[in-house]
């Protein structure tokens, strides 16, 4: 798996391909092209409640790929010294996430689809669930 240095520039929004005619678009995303890990999972929130926040917890080694396949919302991303705030709000547009980041989602417009592409499958033990052991854990690495 890719090493990075766990810091919030080091997360960016990449551009998926788009391929666009008169009864719509497609956008894919094929392994070993078009992100820097291979996907495992892939999994979306929607009928989100208006006001509701998601997220709330860091991975310790996974990688992901945030996109708003429908509608819009806001991806707080922070590595325990800087924090910023990605708006997404088009589906061929995906923001990377690397591990060692705490992740919040807010501001779901009505009817978004968070559509995220996961480096592995599921295991509640790649969480770090609470803020202050999550800075615990940056100071230990
Ligand atoms: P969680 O990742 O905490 O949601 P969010 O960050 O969007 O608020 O997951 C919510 C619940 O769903 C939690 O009980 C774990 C479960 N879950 C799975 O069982 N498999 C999965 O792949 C995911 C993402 C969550």
């Amino acid at each position: 798996m890719l090493s990075m240095v766990s810091d919030i520039h080091n997360c960016n929004v990449v551009e998926l391909p788009k391929i666009h005619n008169r009864s719509g678009n497609i956008t894919i995303v094929q392994n070993g092209e078009h992100l820097p890990f291979d996907v495992k999972r892939v999994y979306y929130l929607y009928d989100v409640p208006g006001g509701s926040e998601r997220g709330g917890h860091a991975h310790k080694n996974l990688h992901q790929l945030i996109v708003a396949a429908s509608g819009s919302f806001d991806v707080i991303i922070d590595d325990g010294k800087n924090k910023k705030i990605i708006q997404l709000n088009r589906p061929n547009f995906g923001l990377l996430v690397i591990p060692g980041i705490w992740r919040e989602i807010v501001n779901f417009s009505s009817g978004a689809i968070c559509f995220v592409l996961a480096s592995e499958k599921y295991s509640e033990e790649d969480y770090i669930r609470e803020y202050k052991k999550f800075l615990e854990w940056k100071l230990s690495k």
